[in-house]
């Protein structure tokens, strides 16, 4: 038992059969998950139990209604093995943010917290030490209670799951901003982190996959002018010495990293606007040299640079310069992460 959380532990490692140097992002699961119950109109104690398949029925409202959420976070341990999280309520307060817009119960913040840190305690192992690694967590809620009539659940599961992983994208990242497809529109769930918003997104990433991007860059659903977000991260784009990035609204997920980024360029007396910025702004100062950097962020994602963006059949390189905000802010936020400096915002969160 920690904190009161019932504590089943694997007899079988897999730990040995893992290459902790050489990651890739989210594909190998620790031993254990966290699992939490909402039966009889309440949620039920979570437990720890080992990584196993989860059995539903087939008229289970996820599969024919799509009634899931899920978080992403990161633990990080630092070089004498201590175990840090990053702003781990922020991502606590969203899965219930979420959750409401889809009518899924919301969780009490103690099964959430307590939950993921008797997890944490147990799978301690599997949190990497190697730079530019960590132990990804992916927090989720889906309606496992069953029956075709098109309404919420009566039962839902609560799970966390953990991999450790590398960096997310692998090379270059190149985007193509999207002009006929739409991730979100207004009143919709484009704010929430809905499993649907994902799946509605694959075809046109697939396509745009085909032509050689990496990922999409969504554009406000009304006229496609507007810049909005990525499939996986939200922009930023710099434009001679200034770093913008759109408001966040009902379209778009509040990133934790990008309000960390906004404070900590703020702090470093980095111009940043907030404020829409049209795609006819961006595709102009390509033209005429003053784009000089875009990037993406987001916790898988981290900080990821772009090299290059496609609109209307064209395509823009930007500038390759050797002191990019992007390396800057990237450094400072994970140092941030990873206890190798200060934390003059208090966003680390000791285990
Ligand atoms: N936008 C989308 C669509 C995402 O999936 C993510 C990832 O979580 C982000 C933005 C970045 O959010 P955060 O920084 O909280 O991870
Ligand atoms: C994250 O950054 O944690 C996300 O949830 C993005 C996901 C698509 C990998």
């Amino acid at each position: 038992m920690i904190n009161d959380i019932e504590i089943i532990k694997t007899e079988a490692t897999k730990i040995n059969e893992v290459d902790f140097d050489n990651l890739a992002f989210g594909s190998v699961f620790s031993d254990h998950m966290l699992e939490c119950d909402f039966k009889d109109g309440k949620w039920h104690a979570p437990k720890v139990v080992p990584y196993h398949p989860i059995t539903l029925d087939p008229s289970a409202k996820i599969f024919h209604y799509g009634q899931s959420v899920f978080e992403g976070m990161k633990a990080y341990k630092d070089a004498k093995g201590d175990v840090y999280l990053f702003r781990p309520l922020e991502n606590f307060k969203r899965l219930n943010i979420s959750s409401k817009r889809l009518a899924i119960p919301e969780l009490p913040e103690s099964y959430f917290m307590d939950g993921l840190k008797a997890l944490l305690e147990v799978d301690k192992a599997w949190i990497p030490q190697q730079e530019g690694s960590s132990l990804y967590i992916r927090p989720f809620v889906f309606a496992s209670g069953n029956g075709f009539h098109a309404s919420p659940a009566n039962a839902y599961k609560f799970v966390i799951c953990t991999a450790p992983s590398g960096a997310y994208f692998s090379g270059k990242v190149k985007v193509l901003i999207e002009q006929t497809y739409s991730r979100s529109a207004n009143g919709g769930v484009g704010f929430a982190k809905a499993g649907g918003n994902y799946a509605g997104q694959f075809y046109p990433t697939q396509l745009a996959v085909e032509k050689g991007y990496q990922q999409v860059i969504w554009t406000d659903d009304t006229n496609h002018e507007f810049i909005e977000e990525a499939g996986a991260m939200n922009i930023f784009i710099r434009i001679n010495d200034t770093l913008i990035t759109g408001p966040t609204s009902d379209r778009i997920l509040d990133g934790i990293t990008r309000k960390s980024i906004i404070d900590i360029a703020n702090a470093e007396g980095i111009p940043v606007e907030v404020r829409k910025i049209s795609v006819h702004e961006v595709v102009e100062a390509a033209k005429n040299g003053t784009l000089k950097e875009m990037f993406g962020a987001g916790t898988a994602a981290v900080i990821s640079p772009i090299s290059g963006f496609g609109y209307k059949d064209s395509d823009y390189d930007l500038p390759e310069l050797d002191n990019t905000y992007a390396n800057r802010l990237k450094k400072i936020i994970t140092d941030i992460q990873t206890n190798k400096s200060e934390d003059p915002f208090g966003w680390r969160y000791k285990l």
